[in-house]
């Protein structure tokens, strides 16, 4: 018999009892796959090369897999992000390696995009507000005057991005009659035009919209990117909204514009440090809505990321190209080619 296919999962998908963090990640089908040994590894971030040493695969929550988390005999094929934000993975590593790495926006499409729906009309209906009115009783009811919500007919909607998530935004607000437009300058041109959105520059979009939606991956390039110029040409009436990654917005320049009311408001599922310092100023704002970077966290949510790593990583075992791989480029190569000959002769294709 030949030798297993053995699949590590990081240490944070457990708890410290040992229980699944996330039960409805449903791992009987890498259980039961013939050929397939599963286990977990210690909490260490970030990973270590050793201990991988024993493994075809990775399927990785928040640990960071880097550099020194490659083992040099080259065993690991395949690292399976449990979504699609990869930056605490080294991609360069991966690819040097032979490594491919997975991600999966078909797990995480609708959920994100959900949650950017669920903040902006949390925001424009001051949900917030109105729920704490409610709380005070007859004084409260007696001041829900002053608090009118945005209407969003014919208002501006503009996403940073308008990649998996941000094209699914737009999908889901098709009924909402608002304007849509996008900044991104690797957009997909055809897909902008057939889901009614206009691609404008960076200025424009802030200038123009009356949301600001931001779902771009945070890189070199996307870092601070909104910042405190950047806020100052938006309206005062305007909301921003972040549930990409906390460093693409500067922090300090986006407190001061809410804090000075320059902007409406903020609906923000990632911040600058996670988790924040209790004593953060952002903290105290009670123009923001937050979330623990968690506001997409649904069974659903945790259901399909789990089910695309499991058919990334068994594709891989029995030699078949994963779907959704970041670097491609390993793909092509001989080594790639001749491992996955491997796994089709060892497991069957
Ligand atoms: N809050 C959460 O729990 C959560 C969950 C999943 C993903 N995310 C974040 O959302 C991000 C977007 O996810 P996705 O699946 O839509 O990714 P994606 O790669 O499909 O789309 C990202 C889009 O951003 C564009 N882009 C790149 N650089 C840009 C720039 N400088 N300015 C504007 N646009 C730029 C790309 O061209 C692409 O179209 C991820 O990178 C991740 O960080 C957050």
């Amino acid at each position: 018999m030949s030798a297993p296919f053995r699949v590590a999962l990081s240490g944070d998908f457990r708890k410290a009892d040992g229980s699944p963090v996330f039960p409805d990640f449903d791992l009987a089908p890498l259980k039961q796959a013939p050929g397939v040994e599963m286990a977990y590894l210690d909490p260490v971030n970030p990973l270590r090369a050793d201990q991988l040493a024993d493994f075809d695969a990775l399927i990785l929550l928040a640990h960071r897999f880097a550099k020194e988390s490659v083992h040099p005999n080259g065993r690991l094929a395949v690292v399976a992000r449990f979504g699609v934000g990869y930056d605490t993975v080294d991609v360069e590593a991966c690819t040097k390696a032979g490594i491919a790495l997975v991600i999966t926006p078909d797990g995480i499409r609708r959920p994100v995009a959900v949650s950017i729906v669920t903040l902006m009309l949390a925001l424009t209906g001051k949900l917030m507000v109105k729920d704490r009115l409610t709380r005070e009783g007859p004084p409260g009811f007696a001041r829900k005057g002053e608090h009118m919500g945005v209407g969003l007919v014919g208002r501006t909607l503009g996403s940073i991005g308008i990649g998996n998530i941000g094209a699914e935004l737009f999908r889901l607000l098709k009924p909402f009659d608002m304007k849509f437009i996008a900044h991104d300058p690797y957009a997909d041109r055809k897909l902008a035009a057939e889901l009614g959105v206009e691609l404008v520059g960076l200025e424009d979009l802030f200038r123009r919209a009356d949301i600001v939606s931001v779902s771009c991956p945070l890189s070199p390039e996307t870092h601070h990117l909104v910042n405190a110029e950047r806020l100052a040409l938006m309206k005062p009436t305007a909301y921003f909204i972040n549930t990409a990654r906390g460093p693409i917005h500067d922090q300090k320049a986006l407190t001061k514009a809410l804090q000075e009311r320059r902007i409406a408001g903020a609906g923000l599922d990632v911040l600058e440090q996670e988790p924040p310092d209790p004593n953060d100023p952002i903290l105290k704002l009670d123009n923001v809505i937050f979330a623990p970077h968690a506001l997409c966290w649904t069974d659903q949510c945790f259901a399909g990321n789990g089910a695309a790593d499991v058919k990334a990583v068994l594709d891989v075992q029995h030699g078949r190209e994963p779907r959704l791989v970041v670097n491609k480029a390993v793909l092509a190569t001989e080594a790639w080619k001749k491992r996955m000959a491997e796994f089709r002769a060892r497991f069957g294709g």
